[in-house]
């Protein structure tokens, strides 16, 4: 079994509908991705196991929607208008500019470092570079009619602005009291310099977000409560392995402006071992920051002491489809089988986005296609993304979900028609098993909810 490649997802994507280049027949956009009809069903099952996980689970979280553009004054509050930067080099010759930390190779945005790493090399096409210098990643626009400074504002760089923007809003509606969060999910946008490595870092993500409002002294707990539930979701909830994650805590020249502490959970993704998801312990940065530029009075009263205070934030942060491109290639394995090469997907059932596949063994014997329909429309009531296939030998529709991780096929045969069973075929360890019709959905329901 070889280790996979970028390539291999890249060309399964393509292939078999996941992820397409944005505009493709244009020529695309580099850093823009689009979700095809099996890629947004995977999405939409990270999304709903991540909302029902985050949010339905806890009675203290609370769901927002906010809107991507927002008055600019959140941006400059936020520190993101003056301080949301990568370092980067521009090759003197082409012109072409680069993330200075990754052609050196560090991970840090100290300029002087970097200028000291960066001195002899030259950029990827053999030119000399720049000196290194801070590019803001925000992506601006114009709200009106007229495109001048006063209608300026941004796309934004991360989900979180709105929740800030809205803590006392939720805490007034829902009568919440610390510790509480607020989470969304929703489109971001960083102007990149380099976007690469596929959807790993593109220029317009969706984030998952949660912002957990506590008082000073919880910090710790917090912070630890919220690394362990990320770590728990990528192994129990979408099934990556363990040894697949690892941590790796920031150190002072890597961590954002607004955090004190920082630790990513790392993914050995194809192009090497980077981040996956985000916790940070944003302090009181933001809250306070937003109080003095609003003129809002944001702080929390302790009912018990009495006490006023600014919340501190524990954060969590993980983009949607980094979690895709790490459980496809967490998932995809291939495999010699009787000879043969087959590629599968070994999704966890719960996110495949189809949960089974209904074929009659021949599509031209009416008798067995009735048949097949009859228990397709039944599952389709039950499990929904149910696909029917019917074209080709059996072994063509096997391997044709294996490859999109479709985890059952069910065929429907003559042995069908005399006493109402059906083959089951299980996709990880190509059992095949005979199971009465009636009894189907009861293993079903046990295999679906691993
Ligand atoms: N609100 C905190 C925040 O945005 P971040 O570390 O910049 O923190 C959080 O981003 C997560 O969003 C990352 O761990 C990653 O999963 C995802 N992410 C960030 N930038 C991305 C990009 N350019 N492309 C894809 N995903 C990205």
């Amino acid at each position: 079994m070889k280790t996979v490649q970028m390539e291999d997802i890249v060309s399964l994507s393509k292939r078999r509908g996941f992820v397409f280049q944005s505009s493709e027949i244009y020529g695309g956009l580099a850093g823009f991705y689009d979700y095809g009809p099996l890629g947004i069903e995977l999405v939409n099952n990270l999304k709903t196991l991540w909302w029902n996980a985050m949010v339905r689970d806890h009675d203290n979280i609370f769901g927002v929607d906010g809107s991507i553009i927002q008055n600019p004054l959140l941006w400059e509050a936020s520190g993101h208008v003056a301080g949301f930067t990568d370092p980067m080099v521009e090759d003197t010759i082409t012109h072409k500019r680069y993330r200075a930390d990754h052609l050196a190779g560090v991970d840090t945005a100290d300029l002087k470092e970097l200028a000291a790493i960066l001195k002899d090399k030259k950029s990827p096409e053999g030119n000399p570079i720049s000196e290194p210098r801070y590019f803001n990643m925000m992506m601006q626009t114009w709200v009106g009619p007229v495109q001048d400074d006063a209608a300026k504002t941004y796309l934004r760089p991360e989900t979180a602005g709105a929740i800030f923007t809205n803590f006392l809003n939720v805490k007034d509606t829902m009568r919440a009291k610390l510790p509480f969060g607020i989470a969304q999910i929703g489109k971001a946008f960083r102007n990149e310099i380099s976007p690469r490595d596929f959807i790993f870092r593109v220029r317009e993500l969706e984030q998952m977000e949660m912002q957990y409002f506590i008082s000073k002294d919880m910090q710790e707990s917090a912070y630890d409560q919220w690394r362990q539930f990320a770590w728990h979701f990528l192994i129990d909830k979408i099934g990556l392995k363990e040894s697949s994650l690892s941590w790796h805590e920031h150190d002072a020249n890597e961590r954002a402006h607004y955090a004190a502490a920082a630790h990513d959970i790392y993914f050995k993704f194809p192009h090497g071992t980077k981040e996956l998801w985000g916790t940070h312990n944003r302090t009181d940065y933001d809250l306070s920051n937003h109080a003095r530029v609003s003129g809002k009075d944001l702080s929390y009263v302790d009912e018990q002491t009495g006490e006023r205070f600014i919340p501190y934030v524990i954060e969590s942060s993980v983009g949607v489809g980094r979690m895709l491109l790490a459980v496809m290639s967490d998932a995809f394995v291939k495999e010699s089988v009787n000879g043969e090469e087959r590629t599968v997907l070994k999704l966890k059932p719960a996110i495949a986005p189809y949960k089974l596949a209904v074929s009659p063994l021949l599509k031209n014997k009416p008798e067995l296609v009735r048949m097949a329909r009859e228990i397709y429309n039944d599952l389709k009531q039950d499990y929904g993304m149910v696909i029917w296939d019917d074209n080709g030998n059996i072994g063509k529709r096997y391997r044709r979900q294996d490859e999109i991780g479709t985890p059952f096929c069910i065929t429907i045969d003559f042995e069908s028609l005399d006493n109402r069973s059906v083959t089951i075929r299980f996709r990880d360890d190509l059992k095949q098993e005979r199971y009465a019709v009636d009894k189907l959905k009861q293993l079903l329901n046990k295999e679906l909810s691993r």
